[in-house]
């Protein structure tokens, strides 16, 4: 049984027919999906989501991609609001994104800090995102090693991934392990501390091979799974297992 630490449910792409295949989960394999929030409307979606269905857990936060439109004063207070929900298992997604949102560079790192020290003060994990602003994100995350955070669809060096692992945090993989191109992604999952590896979907988003290019859901988390697995010399459900446990401690879903 695998755990998709990472899949937005929330998301528009999934408005037709999100109940019917997220009853299809447990008879493809998944157990358990945690629904990061992009913003404070798609936290109240991914709440409600969760509510339903027992297996899924969502994280509240404002993504730096959605500052140009979904900012407003006092959001924290409603990030804050909706973590104390008994299915709120983390504060995200945030993070830095220069990709999209470089205009927003110096409120990003604000929104971000804040919601940093947000989860600390609730003793809950981050769920971050890093995009083309790599020196400033771990600038930022260095001063956050007291908290537990993950960081998301990685792709970067191994460089990078040290100072992660060094911090205590975890990385995730998404489909993009799958992508013949992508060789730095290959190269930490191949080699990080197994104990901090982290799988996920990131659906609608980032679909493995090989079903890339349509929407992505949580049962492709396996392709994700048999891809480590392989690159690691373990067997696809060894992978499923640890990386099952990996976020059940991350996420505090042990006693659950
Ligand atoms: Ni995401």
């Amino acid at each position: 049984m695998l755990f998709d630490t990472h899949a937005h449910y929330d998301d528009a792409a999934f408005d037709e027919d999100r109940d019917e295949l997220l009853s299809k989960m447990r008879s493809g394999g998944v157990e358990l999906i945690v629904d990061p929030a992009s913003n404070l409307d798609s936290a109240r979606k991914a709440r409600d989501i969760a509510e339903k269905f027992d297996f899924v857990y969502f994280a509240a936060g404002l993504h730096p991609n959605d500052l140009w439109n979904k900012y407003y004063e006092g959001y924290l207070s409603d990030v804050r609001a909706l973590a104390a929900h008994p299915k709120c298992v983390a504060v995200g997604e945030i993070g830095l994104d220069y990709h999209y949102g470089a205009e927003y560079k110096e409120l990003s790192h604000r929104v971000f800090r804040e919601q940093l020290e947000l989860a600390r003060e609730l003793k809950m994990p981050v769920i971050t995102h890093e995009r083309e602003a790599t020196a400033d994100f771990l600038g930022i995350i260095k001063d956050f090693s007291d908290i537990i955070g993950v960081v998301h669809c990685f792709s970067g060096s191994w460089e990078t991934a040290k100072t992660i692992l060094d911090l205590g945090w975890y990385i995730s993989f998404t489909g993009v392990v799958t992508f013949k191109n992508a060789k730095r992604a290959v190269e930490v999952a191949a080699k990080m501390p197994i104990e901090r590896l982290m799988i996920e979907t990131d659906s609608p988003y980032m679909s493995p091979e090989p079903v890339r290019g349509t929407r992505n859901d949580s049962r492709n988390v396996r392709y994700v799974a048999e891809k480590i697995a392989a690159l690691r010399g373990l067997g696809a459900e060894e992978l499923a297992r640890v990386t099952l446990e990996n976020g059940k401690r991350f996420y505090g879903l042990t006693a659950k």
